[in-house]
């Protein structure tokens, strides 16, 4: 029996932490054998921590044979102590006509105290993923508050952007997703971020010579872009429970190596982005880390693209100045 993983999620009472705890609870996140005890923290406000006994009580009627345990908790010290994995969801969702980076100051310094409390309050194995947004720009700031916990073990989903490609390019070639393959998603999640088309496969041949190119550059780039606000003015609220899918994906793939997927990491430079930025790349998961999958070719129009990404990147990081130390 393995002993059990300890688990942090913040903003666990919201819309993503409903769709989530169970998921993780009932091992999808890490596999059939792991037990999780999961340390669940939100604001102290009554009505999120009234929420998540809610959440505690329901987690408990499923009676799941992995999870070994709850802290729930809205100090970060408590939330944060020898966890090993952190998934920093907790922060406020943007509402119709606002972009992403418009929720930089009232989420970012979130980052900063949360990314002080893991670096030293943390298992000294523990990996993050951040999905608060702007998640790229957030995790930077998180990852710069500490030493002791690497740069490199702070990540951002852009899982969910890459399986929206990958949606977006089944349905429109008419075949099944498990036949779209190498879809890659680069830069920021917002809408300067570039789904690789031209790396992308669909039953083993190029997407480009099974899709139109006038396809590829304009409506797939703009449906996949701006999927996130399509999502808010159909819904009235940003999306959850394919954020959560998305997260549990990215996690997964991140503790089986082997595995290749589009993570948000700091790129030292990969493809040309500024070092010190977290930008979206093909990532391989190996038996201790992950590495960036390098030497892939990108044409002039995808250099033009991960340019333009790469420069709201840099914009994003002089707007936090203040919270990077
Ligand atoms: P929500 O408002 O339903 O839930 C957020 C929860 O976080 C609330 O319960 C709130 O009390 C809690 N919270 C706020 N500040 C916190 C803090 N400092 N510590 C702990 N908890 C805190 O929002 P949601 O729909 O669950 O979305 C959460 C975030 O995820 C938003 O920023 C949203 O934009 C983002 N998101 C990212 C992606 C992505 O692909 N990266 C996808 C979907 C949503
Ligand atoms: C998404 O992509 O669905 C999330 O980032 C929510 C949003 O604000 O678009």
């Amino acid at each position: 029996m393995l002993s059990p993983l300890r688990v942090a999620v913040t903003g666990a009472a919201g819309q993503i932490g409903y769709a989530l705890l169970f998921r993780i609870a009932s091992g999808q996140m890490f596999g059939p054998d792991q037990p999780v005890i999961l340390h669940l923290i939100e604001v102290p406000v009554d009505k999120a921590m009234h929420a998540l006994e809610g959440v505690v009580m329901e987690l408990e009627d499923c009676a799941f044979p992995l999870l070994a345990g709850t802290v729930c908790t809205s100090d970060a010290t408590e939330g944060f102590k020898e966890v090993n994995w952190a998934c920093l969801v907790g922060s406020k969702p943007r509402g119709p006509g606002m972009e992403r980076a418009d929720l930089l100051k009232d989420n970012g310094k979130i980052f900063v105290g949360q990314g002080r409390a893991i670096d030293e309050h943390a298992a000294a194995d523990c990996r993050v993923a951040v999905v608060g947004n702007p998640a790229n720009t957030n995790a930077m700031i998180g990852a710069a508050q500490g030493e002791r916990i690497p740069a490199e073990r702070w990540t951002a989903m852009v899982r969910l952007d890459q399986n929206r490609a990958v949606g977006q390019l089944a349905k429109r070639a008419g075949v099944s997703v498990a036949d779209v393959t190498d879809t890659y998603i680069f830069g920021n999640h917002s809408p300067t971020m570039f789904p690789a088309f031209g790396l992308a496969k669909i039953g083993n041949r190029p997407a480009t010579e099974v899709l139109d190119g006038s396809y590829l550059q304009g409506e797939f780039l703009e449906t996949v872009g701006k999927r996130g606000a399509a999502i808010i003015a159909a819904r009235g609220a940003s999306s959850a429970a394919s954020a959560a899918n998305a997260l549990v994906d990215h996690v997964r793939g991140l503790v089986t190596p082997g595995k290749v997927q589009s993570v948000a990491v700091k790129s030292d430079g990969h493809y040309g982005f500024d070092p010190a930025v977290w930008a979206g790349l093909p990532v391989r998961t190996t038996e201790t880390g992950y590495e960036v999958v390098e030497g892939l070719t990108l044409d002039a129009f995808a250099k033009e693209k991960i340019a333009a990404t790469n420069a709201e990147l840099v914009s994003e990081r002089e707007t936090v100045a203040d919270l990077l130390p």
